[in-house]
């Protein structure tokens, strides 16, 4: 339904597209996948027709409708929120803003009795009487309440208009949904509702996610960025992973014969529709994977950055004492007296429901914002680094050179040797040390944002969720170099493998205290009598 024909695109000379041909048909669940820096959102952009390609065109039925996932967090500030939603159909929204003009009128024409029959007729085709309700129920299941519906934008919170936005992209039944990282900044039980959502959803959905969980329940298909080229390949993320591994090996096993790389296939996709549940989606999929063949399975190539962190010098004893902190945000107790006291060779994951919480408390560590009272004292052997939730301070706007950006924070080494080196082990090789800072992609902003903090040589390293937009290779490298890190580190995460292999304390900041325990996150989890104390602290 959705047909690719001949893209091509190149940014200087990275060459993103290739002659791409490929074709998306209706009713499947597309995962589009690749490194950090591939092209997906540039592909959903070229899709979305926000993009020309430099070569070749999408052909796209013309009364299909597409909606698309805005990512403009800010692009509806004096829009209700309830209106917000009603925007994602385009065509019912003016409808309705039409028809509500002419029934305001005082003086009522013919002409206009005329009008206002013509647009009911079509508001009514269109499913109008029940867009109000439906975008109520799209915002409610992604938890914002009914409370908020007429609220303004601009008095949400980000994480809030995250939810705002995705239910405006999946408001009336679109037949193209392009949703590119849906899942960033979404709580788990927003997440789990979407799962859910796109599980019953008909039409056609290309998503892209780093997510492997959401990606293997929610798709029927893995396209693949990967050397200007997009593969589609039936399955999920773990099935096209298991199968690039065994492409991989069959590819060195070149003595083995024909007809055993044929069984181990089938004994490989046995084992997989073996797990298929019992979800529409999973039983046609399982249809599909009897008639995969080898020539099907494709290896695939991907790159690890080099992430270490090294301290320039030892922490003393004296960390950070935290004392009283306390801060209230727009009539909201965020902190509430909040103290701890950080020691050498601790590395602490802050957990717990609330977000705005632990960012705000690493903001006012930092000095970024002020607490309305308490005090807290880093000790005088410590320097710190910051990886902020939002990074958009650093890049919007900037239109330096990633080498020129990379020299502000390189207070010893500023020469063209080192900066390219540093750059190329980060995966910005060649031309691309050269290409501007506000063109990056999310992952490759993150690998900036890294190698800025690589090169402070800070003893204490801040994270307020490092992992959200990387690939898992870049994930992996930043995980091993948090690991072997030899000073003292605060984070937070949303990726519960990330926080157990590197945190040996854990404190969770709940409206009624703190928990405070020096355990790993598993430890943490599975200790019931724990986790009961711990709900109890968030009722009343
Ligand atoms: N105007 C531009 N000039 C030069 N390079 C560009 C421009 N726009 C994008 N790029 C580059 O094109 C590549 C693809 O970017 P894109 O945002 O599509 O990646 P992505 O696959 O979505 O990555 P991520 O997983 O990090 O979100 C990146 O390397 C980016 O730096
Ligand atoms: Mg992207």
């Amino acid at each position: 339904m959705i047909n690719v024909i001949d893209v091509s695109l190149q940014y200087g000379d990275k060459k993103l597209f290739e002659e791409v041909n490929l074709q998306f048909n209706n009713g499947n669940c597309y995962g589009l996948i690749g490194a950090n820096g591939a092209g997906k959102s540039t592909f959903l952009k070229i899709l979305a027709s926000e993009i020309e390609p430099q070569q070749g065109n999408v052909s796209i039925p013309s009364d299909k409708r597409i909606a698309v996932l805005k990512q403009d967090h800010f692009a509806y500030e004096e829009e209700q929120v309830l209106d917000t939603v009603l925007i994602g159909h385009e065509r019912l929204y003016e409808v309705m803003k039409e028809k509500d003009a002419i029934y305001l009128k005082t003086d009522f024409t013919e002409e206009d009795g005329i009008r206002a029959a013509e647009l009911e007729g079509e508001f009514a085709e269109l499913d109008g009487w029940e867009a109000h309700s439906d975008a109520a129920i799209l915002l409610t299941g992604l938890g914002i309440d009914e409370s908020l519906h007429e609220k303004k934008m601009a008095d949400l919170k980000t994480e809030q208009k995250v939810k705002v936005l995705l239910a405006q992209a999946l408001f009336g039944n679109p037949d193209i949904l392009l949703l590119d990282e849906p899942t960033n900044g979404l709580d788990i039980q927003a997440i789990h509702w979407l799962e859910d959502f796109l599980l019953h959803f008909d039409n056609t959905v290309i998503v892209v996610s780093h997510d492997r969980h959401f990606l293997n329940k929610v798709c029927t298909h893995i396209a693949d960025v990967d050397y200007g080229k997009i593969e589609i390949y039936i399955g999920n993320y773990d099935f096209w992973y298991e199968s690039s591994q065994l492409a991989t090996r069959m590819a060195k096993d070149e003595n083995k014969k024909k007809e055993e790389k044929v069984k181990d296939l089938q004994a490989f996709i046995a084992r997989f529709s073996a797990n298929a549940s019992k979800s529409k989606q999973a039983t046609s999929r399982k249809k599909l994977l009897d008639s995969i063949t080898l020539d099907d399975l494709k290896p695939s190539s991907r790159r690890y950055p080099y992430v270490a962190f090294t301290p320039e010098r030892e922490i003393g004893n004296d960390l950070l004492r935290v004392d009283g902190l306390t801060k209230t945000i727009n009539g909201q107790k965020v902190l509430d007296n909040v103290s701890f006291t950080i020691n050498k060779d601790e590395k602490v994951a802050f957990v717990g429901k609330d977000d705005l919480a632990r960012t705000t408390l690493f903001d006012i560590l930092m000095g970024e914002t002020e607490a309305d009272s308490g005090e807290f004292h880093w000790g005088v052997t410590t320097s710190q680094a910051y990886f902020p939730k939002d990074n958009s301070a650093f890049f919007e706007d900037n239109n330096l050179p990633l080498i020129d950006w990379l020299r502000q924070y390189s207070p010893e080494d500023q020469t063209e040797t080192f900066l390219r080196s540093f750059l190329g082990r980060m995966l910005f090789s060649g031309e691309e040390a050269l290409k501007k800072a506000n063109v990056l992609s999310g992952g490759e902003k993150v690998r900036c944002m890294l190698s800025k903090m690589m090169l402070s040589k800070a003893n204490v390293l801040i994270f307020d969720e490092p992992t959200s937009h990387l690939d898992l290779e870049s994930i992996t490298a930043v995980n091993n170099g948090l690991i072997n890190f030899k000073g003292t580190i605060l984070l937070t995460s949303s990726d519960q493998q990330f926080v157990n292999s590197i945190a040996n304390r854990l404190i969770e900041i709940t409206p009624n205290g703190l928990i405070d325990k020096n355990i790993s996150y598993d430890e943490y989890m599975r200790d019931r009598e724990l986790q009961a104390e711990i709900a109890k602290m968030y009722t009343n």
